[in-house]
């Protein structure tokens, strides 16, 4: 085999891999690749116009504004920060496939938004969640990690922004659906979390890689940062989570929904849960709203050249659990 100089610029080998994990990861991503125009939210305009009071409708405008801010986040500096670190050229290229799927996310509310609401109401919205302090402070705190952190704190910041924070905002319409309510816009976000759940597991992962490697100090120093950062974090999510929820009176319901997924956050980084509530304490229709199967829509119908986009697959439990 010739010898490869330094400077030579290395095309990526796929039959040649380093860790298993990133091609499984890069299978099961493009598997369950999607797009927001293939789901019909026209259909839940009736429900919208109809079934929704106006509270629960600025409600649930108010939660997708916060999660269009958050996914802004991860598909402009979030990936792009977390890729300068990545081991080897597969992480790259899952990693470039996570960082599309977030602009997906971001622009699913954009269409959801479009569906429903009138122009004045969508400017609103956006003015809302470019200025809401709580969500800015999050936003703005994760960012900051992204921009000045270690490799491992920016993973860390990535898997509380994904299995952590985005959940005060999942909440709504979870709920919904679990009521046989918005169906469609359900769709989008079952698919948006049955994502974010790989994502939160494979750069988990990856986190583990790394903190293995560190000294017991440093292990214990980190450690020490990241419960300092949830606990800051939770702190500022209760504020968030009174000032969207109080009205419907949903509140504490939703803080146990939290502290449930923040100790799956720390699941995922390999550690010990922060918080006592389990999967039993979660209100049991927004967890049958997780588990109901992701429907079908035109899936199967064929793209181009005989290209078939991967089937959606039921979503259980042991999907949101990976
Ligand atoms: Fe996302
Ligand atoms: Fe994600």
């Amino acid at each position: 085999m010739a010898e490869v100089s330094k400077d030579s610029y290395q095309a990526i080998n796929w039959n040649h891999i380093e860790d298993e994990l990133d091609k499984a990861t890069w299978e099961k991503l493009t598997q369950q690749f999607w797009l927001d125009t293939r789901i019909p939210i026209s259909n839940d305009l009736r429900t919208w116009r109809g079934n929704m009071s106006p509270e629960e409708r600025e409600l649930m405008n108010l939660v997708f504004g916060g999660l269009t801010t958050l996914d802004t986040l991860q598909s402009q500096d979030g990936i792009a920060s977390l890729r300068k670190d990545a081991v080897n050229q597969k992480e790259e290229a899952v990693l470039n496939n996570i960082q599309f799927m977030e602009s997906v996310h971001a622009k699913s509310y954009s269409s959801i938004f479009e569906t429903l609401n009138e122009k004045a109401t969508i400017d609103e919205i956006f003015d809302w969640a470019d200025t809401n302090q709580y969500l800015q402070y999050k936003a703005n705190r994760i960012n900051d990690i992204y921009q000045n952190g270690s490799a491992l704190e920016k993973k860390v910041a990535s898997v509380f922004l994904e299995t952590f924070l985005f959940y005060s905002g999942f909440y709504t319409p979870l709920y919904f659906l679990g009521h046989n309510r918005m169906l469609n816009v359900a769709e989008i976000i079952k698919l948006i979390i049955r994502d974010e759940s790989v994502h939160g597991t494979y750069i988990g992962y990856k986190f583990q890689l790394g903190f293995k490697k560190l000294s017991e100090e440093e292990q214990t120093k980190l450690k020490e940062w990241m419960y300092d950062l949830l606990f800051e974090l939770y702190s500022n999510e209760e504020q968030y989570t009174h000032e969207l929820y109080d009205g419907v009176g949903w509140t504490e319901e939703v803080l146990t929904f939290l502290r449930y997924n923040a100790n799956k956050a720390l699941m995922n980084l390999g550690q010990e849960a922060m918080f006592p509530d389990g999967p039993e304490d979660v209100n049991s229709v927004v967890m049958n709203g997780i588990s109901t199967s992701t429907a079908n829509h035109d899936f199967f119908s064929g793209v181009g050249n005989g290209y078939l986009l991967g089937q959606v697959e039921a979503m259980d439990n042991d999907d949101y659990d990976i």
